[in-house]
């Protein structure tokens, strides 16, 4: 195991009727007037919204709303943000709503105290400093409600990149299961894709002898097969939507990762997707994932027959352990189609002809020099036959 630092210091309330302690968390942590930030309306129609004004009115904390960030969030509604806090003296910053409407109060946060452009932590800056955050989960899947980064996707050139710091990691999240109960079918299969994808990323390691490691990620993607047809067949099954709630926290606070070098392959190459199609970041990773497994398998066959005999059940062949590692993959695979998610570039509304456009944004933009590297590095070359499996 490798030496490392873990610092989680987000406090998290987790139940049902959480969110109306809002107000007095934000007062706990210190916040005075509050930028609420929120997506594209769900918070609105489903009155959670209201129920938070409602709970910071009675703690007499003085609010301003920003709405309308986009699912893949973009730099132009961070860069209002940042000149509305100003404006408005504001000192604590809650997020309502999902990874998007997390990830934008994130660089909000962190471009108020800095005197550059923010985007300068999204080109390679790590985050020292920010204002304070809170956030009310209603969707499981990024994990931002506890993690220390943020992804943006810049505007001009539609570069998605991540930043990190462990000063955006939020003073406070409240998770209510029953808040994610009003999702569409496709955002919570969306949802549980990505859970599973930063399990697979870390899962995924050059650095042996991690057993603690592995064995909690397997146990996490055990779950998440276990209970993400529950909630596809019953969008209101409480304690199924409870438990993938706290695994997509526990999946990317870092808890299951330190000491290990990660993956994120899939991640980056899934990125340059979402930022030209617009497509969710989850469905983008379903096609993406066993794609790039099967294209890096030979590195290290004996990891993917690892996880497929302890998540999926399949028989370990020790003569032909690829065989095993194949037959792990196309359970991912098969387990991803059967709850909704699409399988191919065609389904996701990708298309042949940009190949060469997502590979070069993806290996050349934004200051890379030809290659992306994780579990295994990848040029140009292996990121154009990734696509192409994908076909
Ligand atoms: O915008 P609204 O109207 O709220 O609708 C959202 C949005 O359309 C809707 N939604 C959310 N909660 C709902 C709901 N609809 C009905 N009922 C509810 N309870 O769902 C849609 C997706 O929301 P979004 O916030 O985009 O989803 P998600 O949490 O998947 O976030 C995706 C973003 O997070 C980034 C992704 O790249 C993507 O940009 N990621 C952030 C990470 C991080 N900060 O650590 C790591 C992840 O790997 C990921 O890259
Ligand atoms: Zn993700």
């Amino acid at each position: 195991m490798n030496n490392f630092t873990f610092y989680s210091p987000t406090f998290f309330s987790f139940g049902k009727d959480t969110e109306n302690e809002t107000g007095a968390y934000i007062k706990r942590f210190g916040g005075h007037k509050v930028l609420i930030h929120y997506g594209g309306g769900s918070v609105v129609r489903s009155g959670l919204l209201d129920r938070v004004k409602a709970s910071l009115d009675k703690e007499g904390i003085a609010y301003v709303l920003l709405g309308g960030v986009q699912p893949n969030p973009r730099s132009g509604l961070v860069y209002e943000g940042i000149e509305l806090c100003k404006k408005e003296d504001i000192d604590f910053i809650l997020a309502v709503g999902g990874g998007s409407s997390i990830d934008s109060a994130k660089a909000i946060a962190a471009g108020v105290v800095y005197d550059g452009d923010f985007w300068d932590f999204y080109c390679g800056k790590p985050i020292e400093n920010a204002l304070p955050i809170g956030t009310i989960l209603t969707i499981s899947a990024a994990g931002s409600e506890g993690s220390p980064d943020s992804v943006i996707t810049y505007e001009e050139g539609m570069y998605k990149r991540g930043a990190s710091g462990d000063a955006i990691r939020p003073k406070f999240s409240i998770l209510n299961p029953a808040l994610t109960q009003t999702l569409p079918a496709y955002q919570t299969a969306c949802g549980i894709t990505d859970i599973m994808a930063h399990l697979y990323e870390r899962y995924l390691t050059n650095t042996k002898e991690v057993e603690v490691t592995d064995r909690l990620l397997e146990a996490l993607l055990l779950t998440m097969v276990h209970e993400g047809p529950r909630v596809i067949v019953n969008p209101n099954d409480y304690e199924a939507r409870a438990n993938i709630m706290w695994a997509g926290m526990v999946a990317h606070n870092n808890a299951c990762g330190v000491g290990r070098s990660q993956d994120w392959n899939s991640h980056n190459i899934e990125h340059e997707l979402s930022a030209l199609y617009d497509c969710a970041h989850g469905a983008g990773l379903a096609v993406t994932m066993p794609a790039v497994f099967t294209y890096v398998m030979e590195h290290n066959v004996m990891r993917f027959a690892q996880v497929a005999v302890r998540v999926w059940g399949c028989q370990m062949d020790f003569e032909h352990p690829e065989v095993t590692a194949k037959a792990g993959i196309e359970a991912l695979r098969n387990f991803l189609i059967s709850i909704g998610m699409p399988k191919n570039f065609d389904e996701l509304g990708a298309k042949e002809e940009d190949i060469p456009k997502l590979v070069d944004v993806l290996c050349n933009g934004n200051g890379r020099t030809g290659t992306i590297s994780g579990f295994v590095e990848l040029n140009e070359e292996d990121c154009t036959n990734i696509y192409r499996l994908m076909l």
